[in-house]
């Protein structure tokens, strides 16, 4: 979409569009006006305030602090964020690593990876599960469940969609009777007490927190792995400079973010009211979606966008978003990337694409962007 993206901040940067799922919205594609929006609170998250507060479609993963504006934003994130703060997150160092090992190790026996589905999917997801307290037994269950809300979210297969949103409900539903039986440390337990308690979260707002935890705690940890190991192989130079210097595996994964950022444009919002906004006429209700991989790629900020350079300092990309949903699991995407990248590399220095290039394939939908297997070998 690179070009296309180029190709609309010279011509059209805030352009109306017609969406595959055949919404039409605004989409913005500057740097500058995407951080505007982002930060402009007349751009609200809670399409239901539009409507006189009933929404027609209501689904497990409606009430939560992604699609909610203040004060009930601050609640909702409030409740969950201190168990992802940088100090929380440096606690699971050890762990994230003893799963990295353990996966890898298993792998080791023979001469090929499917990156995805042996490694990259399965190091977030039991990461997140441990953290909310899941069986990760159950993981290929969520697996399916969020990779039909988010492959469909071009507007097919709204069958399946519900019911794999019924299933992933029911499945919810078992798991919180469990726990206020028998809770315990982990974030569930947490956010049940805190209902148990009184005003500070609703029935319909568990459930939207823990699915959105389990969906944003690894649909987008996934695609980063394979995003970055896609753009070193394509970069043999840069990869070699990261093997000679693990050191740089920060910022290789800061600019694996800004260079194949793996939320493509699902950063959306509604205009509360009618205004002006740089020229174009914005009505009341209408969808503004910011695309965040257009954004980081604009030259009016990052000098030669279009180059993968894994020493680029001092990157301010939105592959995170930006002002009060400014993504809340960014320490731990971090951190699993480098653990996971470092890992992977240092385990085998000479991996190879097991195919071509041309026969990756790109995963559906406008949610994410990633590939949906790399065969690797060594
Ligand atoms: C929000 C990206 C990993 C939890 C967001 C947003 C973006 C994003 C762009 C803002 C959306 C908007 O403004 O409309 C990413 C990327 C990740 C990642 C690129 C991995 C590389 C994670 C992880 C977790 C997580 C691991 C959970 C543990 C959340 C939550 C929000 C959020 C809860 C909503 C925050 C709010 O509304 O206040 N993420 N995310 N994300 N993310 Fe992430």
């Amino acid at each position: 979409p690179y070009r296309t993206y180029a190709e609309l901040r010279d011509t059209d940067p805030i352009c109306k569009t017609l969406f595959p799922d055949g919404q039409y919205g605004w989409m913005i594609t500057k740097y500058e006006d995407a951080v505007e929006v982002l930060k402009d609170l007349r751009f609200i998250k809670d399409f239901s305030k539009l409507i006189g507060g009933k929404m027609e479609h209501e689904s497990i993963f409606t009430h939560n602090m992604l699609f909610s504006d203040p004060p009930d934003h601050k609640r909702l994130r409030g409740l969950v964020q201190q168990a992802f703060t940088p100090r929380m997150v440096t606690g699971m160092r050890e762990r994230i690593q003893e799963i990295t090992d353990e996966l890898l190790s298993k792998v080791s026996n023979n001469n090929k990876i499917n990156l995805i589905d042996d490694f990259a999917f399965p190091l977030p997801i039991i990461v997140i599960c441990e953290i909310l307290g899941v069986p990760t037994e159950d993981r290929d269950k969520f697996r399916l469940w969020t990779t039909s809300l988010i492959e469909g979210s071009n507007g097919e297969h709204a069958e399946d969609i519900a019911i794999h949103m019924q299933e992933f409900t029911e499945y919810l539903g078992e798991r919180f009777a469990k726990v206020r039986l028998n809770p315990g440390e982990d974030l569930i337990s947490q956010l049940i007490v805190a209902e148990d308690e009184g005003e500070k979260l609703t029935e319909k707002e568990l459930y939207g927190v823990v699915s959105l935890l389990i969906i944003a705690g690894h649909e987008t940890t996934v695609n980063l792995i394979g995003n970055t190991i896609l753009s070193l192989l394509e970069h043999p130079k840069q990869l070699k400079l990261l093997q000679d210097n693990p050191e740089l595996i920060r910022t290789a994964i800061e600019e694996s973010l800004r260079y194949n950022g793996p939320v493509e444009f699902s950063t959306s919002r509604w205009a509360r009211e009618s205004f002006e906004f740089k020229g174009k006429s914005i009505n009341k209700g209408d969808l503004v979606i910011i695309a965040l991989n257009s954004a980081n790629h604009d030259p009016y900020q990052f000098k030669d966008p279009e180059v993968f350079d894994i020493t680029r300092e001092k990157s301010p990309h939105l592959a995170f978003g930006k002002g009060i949903h400014l993504c809340l699991g960014a320490p731990l995407a971090r951190l699993e990337g480098e653990i996971a990248i470092s890992s992977l590399l240092e385990r085998f220095p000479n991996i190879k694409l097991a195919i071509d290039r041309e026969e990756l394939e790109w995963r559906p939908g406008m949610i994410v962007r990633g590939v949906k297997e790399i065969p690797l070998s060594f």
